[in-house]
């Protein structure tokens, strides 16, 4: 540690009686599923916390917690003798996910009016402890639990996942001015499964196009923080429970996954100073 920069410190953001702790709470969305949302999460805080910070990650996911399976948690958490839940501690994250308690399927009485009160009570009743991010892998779009979440704690700002065919700029606005509504920034936009990386002849192919989310980004106002390649290799790692960044930092996708956190850090570090 002693050669490396100190982790940002920012100033909190997140403060407040839900989450005294954490010094930025962070969520990242997409317009729809299954753009790899949970992976870009999940691949962000063991980037973050491998540059050095103190990372969180809350699934709050609730429909379809992919936590368990990403970081191949199979256990139940345990209570602090104060009657708080104690996030799951793996690979240097404080994690915690419906999942670790119900499984992958979301009890059938969250659906409806309870499903705010059971997001704001992972916030409430997990002992978070002192984090320098707490990152939030919210489900897609924009229904009741962004929404709650957006007024229960004080965010430090969103982080866009998109994929190149399906920037449709249309969702992103709608998804972007959801949270400009409650006053939320959109720290940055990401592009994942962005090209294909041949891993016989290492050529780059552009399936889907290039520069959909970039455009985006741009016509939005909003910072481009980096594409992502579409790789088995990431979605085997994620399906072990040994996501790309913990199994393999030094690969191209572990190293883009790196790049995006340090931007992440920086638009943070930005946003502290510009308060
Ligand atoms: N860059 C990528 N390359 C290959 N597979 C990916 C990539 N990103 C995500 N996946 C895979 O796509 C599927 C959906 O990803 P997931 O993170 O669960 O999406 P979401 O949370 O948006 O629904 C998963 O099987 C995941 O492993
Ligand atoms: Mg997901």
């Amino acid at each position: 540690m002693s050669n490396q920069e100190e982790p940002p410190r920012p100033r909190t953001l997140a403060a407040g009686e839900m989450l005294p702790g954490v010094r930025n709470a962070i969520a990242v969305t997409s317009a729809k599923g299954g753009v790899g949302k949970s992976t870009v999460a999940v691949n962000l805080a063991l980037s973050l916390a491998a540059a050095g910070a103190r990372v969180g990650l809350l699934d709050a996911d609730i429909y379809g917690p992919s936590l368990p399976l990403l970081m191949g948690i199979r256990q139940e958490p345990t209570i602090t003798p104060s009657g708080k839940i104690r996030p799951i501690a793996k690979e240097g994250l404080e994690l915690m996910s419906i999942g670790f308690v119900t499984g992958e399927e979301a009890p059938v009485i969250w659906r409806g009016p309870l499903l705010g009160q059971a997001v704001q009570q992972f916030l409430s009743q997990v002992e978070w402890g002192e984090l320098d991010y707490l990152l939030l892998d919210l489900p897609p779009g924009t229904g009741d639990i962004p929404l709650t979440l957006s007024q229960t704690i004080e965010l430090s700002g969103v982080v866009v996942v998109t994929t190149p065919q399906e920037v449709a700029l249309q969702d992103v606005v709608r998804g972007i001015a959801m949270f400009q509504k409650v006053e939320v920034e959109t720290l940055g936009l990401i592009e994942n499964m962005s090209y294909y990386l041949c891993p016989h002849c290492q050529a780059r192919h552009e399936i889907f196009g290039h520069g959909g989310g970039r455009d985006a980004a741009r016509q939005l106002g909003i910072e481009f923080f980096g594409e992502l390649p579409l790789e088995p290799a990431i979605r085997i790692a994620g399906d072990q429970g040994r996501p790309i960044a913990l199994a393999a930092p030094d690969s191209p996708a572990g190293r883009a996954f790196a790049e995006i956190a340090a931007k992440l850090e920086a638009a943070v570090r930005r946003l502290a100073t510009s308060l």
